[in-house]
């Protein structure tokens, strides 16, 4: 990993009414990287990013991000730029494509001529309503919105969600250009781990709420049989985070 860590957790434990969900969880994502957060449904992913932005509080652990710790002021890290999209993607169903997408401008001040630069197909369908896009174009357009929050740091929760892999084909490439143009920070929960592992630069593996693995993405992608392993909690994986 290159550079000074734009978000870095650090030993994180964090739960729900008193029951820790994720333990000692340590990951870091520098400027233009993108970490693809991996793990079977229930490992503590969702958990993860939520304590990122400072929607959970901390049992134990510190997250900071752009050089300031994380609180639990999810508005005011939206506004330093640390912009999660949920796994519910956040799209108003009733609503045009461009009235959602003034709507995040209106409230993050980002360029929508630059984003509809990187997603030409929102602009040729901005009169429709969302409720009527496919999976694939309410992803498009959710991504399109938190873009617009100028984000330094950007948290996507199983964006491709239901989507058929052709979709997530599309988009993830799209993503890791962005990072690049933006030099933004991504952390990417997907279940799709080839794709992930595509676009990534580094992944983890979570498990039962701990990280069972992280490496590169490179070295993940040579190394499939680790990561099932991780993945279901074997443990002859060589490489457990330290
Ligand atoms: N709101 C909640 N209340 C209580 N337990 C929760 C809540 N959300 C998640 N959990 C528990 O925390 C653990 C991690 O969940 P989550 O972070 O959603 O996993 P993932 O996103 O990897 O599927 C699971 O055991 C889940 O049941
Ligand atoms: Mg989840």
């Amino acid at each position: 990993m290159s550079g000074t860590p734009v978000l870095e957790i650090d030993a994180i434990t964090v739960g729900y009414g008193g029951v820790p969900a994720i333990r000692d969880l340590s990951l870091s994502v520098g400027a233009g990287e993108i970490l693809a957060v991996l793990g079977p449904n229930g490992a503590g992913k969702t958990t993860t990013l939520l304590a990122a932005v400072g929607a959970l509080p901390l049992m134990s652990g510190t997250v900071t991000a752009l050089g300031a710790p994380v609180d639990g002021a999810v508005e005011r890290n939206a506004r330093r730029g640390v912009t999660l999209v949920p796994d519910t993607r956040g799209v108003f169903h009733t609503l045009s494509v461009a009235d959602n997408l003034r709507l995040a401008k209106r409230k993050g001040g980002g360029d929508l001529d630059l984003v509809y630069e990187y997603f030409p197909k929102l602009r040729s369908m901005r009169t429709r309503r969302c409720g009527n896009l496919s999976g694939g174009e309410q992803q498009m357009l959710a991504l399109a919105k938190a873009l617009l929050a100028k984000p330094r740091v950007l948290l996507i929760d199983e964006l491709s969600l239901g989507l058929a892999p052709i979709a997530v084909q599309e988009l993830l490439p799209r993503l890791r250009s962005i990072a690049d143009d933006q030099n933004m920070a991504v952390v990417l929960v997907e279940q799709h781990i080839d794709l992930a592992l595509g676009i990534a630069d580094a992944a983890i593996v979570l498990h039962h709420g701990r990280v069972a693995l992280a490496a590169s993405a490179s070295d993940l992608r040579n190394r499939r049989d680790s990561v099932e392993a991780a993945y279901f909690g074997r443990s002859d994986q060589s490489d457990v985070a330290s």
